[in-house]
């Protein structure tokens, strides 16, 4: 029907529309907005398909669905939300590989195109699945981070050869050749765990944005096989999205996408055996108080917050405004530096500090606050760690070498908030907190900012 395609355009424009919006923290509730009304036209144009003969099943699903959807988004803390990504990522392939598999037993056979769009659904659905699975198993600490398996290149070349095989003798009998389209998706489920088995560490976020594109590539070729246009359009959005978010955070991380998906582990077995471990502090760190460093807050004329995981896990972001409205009501030039990395999922510190109403205009990206540290008199690390980390520029030996990193360390006096020298996500130990011009403010950063905002009020 004309109208049905017209709505699904309109949709799309929705989706670009929503997409560009989420560019910006400012314009994003926009953009989220603008993607949902997009969404919901798309799916109130395929329920008026005259393809759907029964509504029951989708009711069905649609509920519990939705039951499902609103438990698990109000459950989860905001630390957990690359797992729940990743999960949804993993439904979003079981359903393209379902619908493949179920398009074909309902109409048995069609063009070698059709086939080719068949097969690719079930492939990418399939991969995306258990690769999916995996992933949130690692990220909840179910697997071990980066799994080795012996002879793990071949078995990976041999399932691909496989796939492509079976792949091959479907689309040349498409009518007949059904049972080359299942075993090829039980191929496919292995292929996907092989796929992110291997991979681990800070690598995992790339991984899950991967994954996503991939949900969305299936999409597509589920919407060829169905002849949906508003599949198509969505997944491929989906996938170039995913692909470009993945991108970024590689670039953000000084890795390639290819070191990312067949290098294996982000820290090697000799790396991690090089490892220095509490020895690399020993007698060289300097602790204060909140009163300390209260005082030397009272001198200075510009304060930068770096924010990390550890101020999402303490969930100190207002207290952390509060100060930094304090500091200003003193005079004080008060920036938060935002690295693209920080914290577990991107844009996370954006989200922390956008909840506790920080303006935009406060908050400073990485290429844009670094060259501001030499200038600055005090800079307070908030539960922040590997993307402070100085070895990731000084030295070449580090597992962390070339990432970029907020160049803390330039300005005249660091404080260090954090619970104990524990390392963070990369595992490894930060010289940051041994340099001439740092000090160590130990504790959970909400409790310790409390204390420090009480210092400095009564200054
Ligand atoms: P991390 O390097 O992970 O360090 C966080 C620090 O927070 C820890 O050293 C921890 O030290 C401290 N901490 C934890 N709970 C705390 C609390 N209640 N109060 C105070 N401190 C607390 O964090 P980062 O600097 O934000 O770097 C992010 C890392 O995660 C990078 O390696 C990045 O590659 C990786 N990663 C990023 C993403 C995305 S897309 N953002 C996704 C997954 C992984 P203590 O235990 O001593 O307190």
């Amino acid at each position: 029907m004309e109208w049905i395609n017209l709505a699904y355009l309109v949709s799309a424009v929705l989706f670009i529309m929503g997409l560009k919006g989420l560019g910006s923290p400012r314009s994003a509730p926009r953009g989220n907005l603008l993607g949902a009304i997009g969404m919901f036209i798309a799916v109130v144009a395929t329920l008026c398909d005259k393809g759907v003969v029964d509504y029951s099943w989708i009711i069905a699903g649609i509920v519990v669905g939705s039951a499902i959807g609103v438990i698990m988004a109000r459950r989860v803390a905001m630390t957990q939300m690359p797992e729940m990504v990743a999960i949804f990522n993993g439904f979003g392939g079981a359903a393209s590989l379902v619908v493949a598999l179920s398009t074909y037993l309902i109409v048995s056979g069609g063009s070698a195109s059709w086939a080719t769009a068949l097969v690719l659904s079930a492939l990418i659905g399939a991969v995306t699945l258990t690769g999916s699975i995996v992933a949130w198993a690692k990220l909840q600490g179910y697997a071990d981070q980066a799994m080795k398996l012996p002879k793990q290149g071949l078995w990976r070349a041999g399932l691909v050869l496989t796939i492509g095989v079976l792949a091959f003798l479907f689309i040349q009998n498409p009518y007949e050749g059904g049972c080359y389209l299942f075993a090829r998706s039980l191929v496919a489920l292995g292929l996907g765990v092989l796929l992110v088995i291997a991979i681990g560490g800070a690598d995992m976020p790339v991984v899950i944005a991967l994954l996503n594109s991939y949900s969305g590539l299936a999409a597509a070729a589920t919407g060829f096989a169905l002849n949906n246009y508003g599949l198509i359009i969505s997944g491929a959005l989906v996938g170039a999205s995913g692909l470009i978010l993945s991108q970024i955070m590689c670039k953000a991380m000084n890795r390639s996408l290819g070191s990312v998906l067949f290098g294996g582990a982000m820290v090697s077995d000799d790396q991690m055996d090089a490892i220095p471990g509490k020895e690399f502090y020993e007698g060289k760190v300097k602790s204060c108080g909140a009163e300390e460093v209260a005082m030397l807050l009272e001198n200075a004329q510009k304060v930068i917050f770096a924010p990390g995981y550890g101020l999402a896990v303490a969930q100190a972001q207002h207290v952390t405004q509060d100060l930094a409205l304090m500091l200003e009501a003193r005079g004080i030039d008060v920036k938060f530096a935002i690295h693209p990395v920080a914290g577990r999922m991107p844009g996370h510190m954006n989200v922390l500090l956008a909840e506790a109403e920080v303006p935009y205009d406060k908050l400073v990206e990485m290429d844009n606050i670094n060259p501001e540290f030499s200038q600055t008199d005090v800079t307070i690390v908030l539960g922040a760690n590997d993307v402070t980390n100085p070895a990731a520029r000084d030295d070449k030996a580090s597992p962390i070498y070339g990432m970029p990193i907020l160049e803390v360390d330039k300005s005249r006096t660091v404080i260090v908030i954090k619970r104990s020298l524990s390392p963070g996500f990369a595992g490894i130990p930060n010289p940051l907190f041994i340099n001439d011009n740092s000090l160590m403010l130990f504790g959970d950063a909400k409790a310790v900012l409390q204390d420090l905002n009480r210092a400095v009020s009564e200054l």
